[in-house]
């Protein structure tokens, strides 16, 4: 064959396709999820093999070891026992609870790991829902607010880096911004939660935080997040949240999930010049935990190939529970 072009001649040795490769991988791309909770114990994760619910004592441990594999950057979320639930997750500002404790505790002894936690009511509800649940079965988006800014600001008293918010309420980021800078805290930046689609890729973190919504009063409980989160159809509408969240003074956006929303990662590069986050969520985890156990697929592999494809989209940073193992890997 007469070709002018065979792009096979990159491809022919290591040091060629090293050369000439697009994207790579480092441990400092990755936020690595943990779990904390108020047991003695340190609990395996039933639905999310090789991921636990850590007690404070035990965190520590996890996230120096987590420092020492090159990861820059955990996120933390609750465990909240049942007998602390209210209505309105009143215990997400308590500036003693397990996620301040936690916070200080890690900053004492791991003064340089960037610490970044979640905002949303879920893990603190009794009705298992970001927000605030309305007598007749509304969450309501005002009135959360002003929970969310106040669970903000314990985080940041705490010592957080920076605040998530994952509740997908209208105008929270502004409202924590504004929060955030009257309590002196400037310099405490926001990741928002910017395309947090209504996705069944988080039943196994609802499993660990057993967070999911439920119905523990007479009161008609919305059976799902999908009049807050977004709907997996839409594409364009996750510009506007990006425009939205930009304007409001969000530091970093996110899309979430990661897998099977790359293509708005794509969109969201070509729309903004913030950094972006890929949520590489509890559902994919445990899909690529479950096929390895099987001996159905090659766990290093897949898993790499999967972390790449998020750069590739042109993410900058990745939440993922495989962070320790892929930090391992890529040593
Ligand atoms: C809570 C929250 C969720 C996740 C992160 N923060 C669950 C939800 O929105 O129901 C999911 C993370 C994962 O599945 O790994 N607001």
């Amino acid at each position: 064959m007469e070709l002018t072009y065979r792009p096979r001649r990159l491809r022919r040795t290591p040091a060629l396709r090293s050369m000439v490769r697009e994207n790579t991988l480092s441990a400092s791309d990755f936020i690595y999820p943990l779990f904390v909770h108020e047991g003695k114990e340190v609990q395996q994760i039933g639905a999310m093999p090789g991921a636990s619910r850590w007690t404070i004592d035990a965190l520590v441990t996890e996230v120096s070891r987590a420092w020492n594999l090159g990861i820059r950057c955990v996120v933390l979320f609750p465990k909240i026992s049942e007998a602390l639930k209210t209505e309105g997750g009143e215990e997400s500002f308590n500036e003693n609870g397990l996620i301040p404790r936690a916070i200080k505790r890690l900053k004492a002894e791991l003064p340089d790991m960037t610490i970044m936690t979640d905002v949303a009511l879920d893990p603190y509800s009794s009705d298992g829902h970001d927000g605030i649940v309305s007598a007749d079965g509304v969450v309501l988006n005002d009135e959360t607010v002003d929970h969310l800014c106040k669970q903000a600001i314990a985080q940041a008293k705490a010592g957080a880096d920076l605040i998530g918010p994952s509740d997908m309420m209208d105008g929270r980021v502004g409202a924590i911004r504004e929060a955030l800078d009257d309590e002196g805290f400037e310099n405490v930046g926001i990741i928002s939660y910017t395309a947090k689609y209504s996705s069944a890729y988080y039943g196994p973190f609802r499993e660990a935080l057993d967070s999911a919504p439920r119905s523990v009063t007479s009161k008609p409980i919305p059976k799902d997040k999908s009049t807050y989160q977004m709907d997996p159809a839409n594409a364009r509408e996750a510009i506007t949240e990006a425009q939205l969240d930009e304007q409001e003074g969000s530091d970093i956006l996110m899309v979430k999930p990661g897998l099977a929303y790359l293509d708005i990662i794509y969109r969201l590069r070509q729309e903004s010049e913030l950094p972006i986050a890929a949520y590489n969520v509890s559902g994919e985890y445990s899909m690529v935990k479950a096929a390895a156990a099987k001996g159905w697929i090659d766990e290093k592999a897949v898993v790499l190939e999967t972390l790449l494809s998020f750069k590739r989209a042109g993410a900058d940073l990745i939440l993922t529970y495989h962070a320790c193992d892929a930090a391992k890997w890529l040593q």
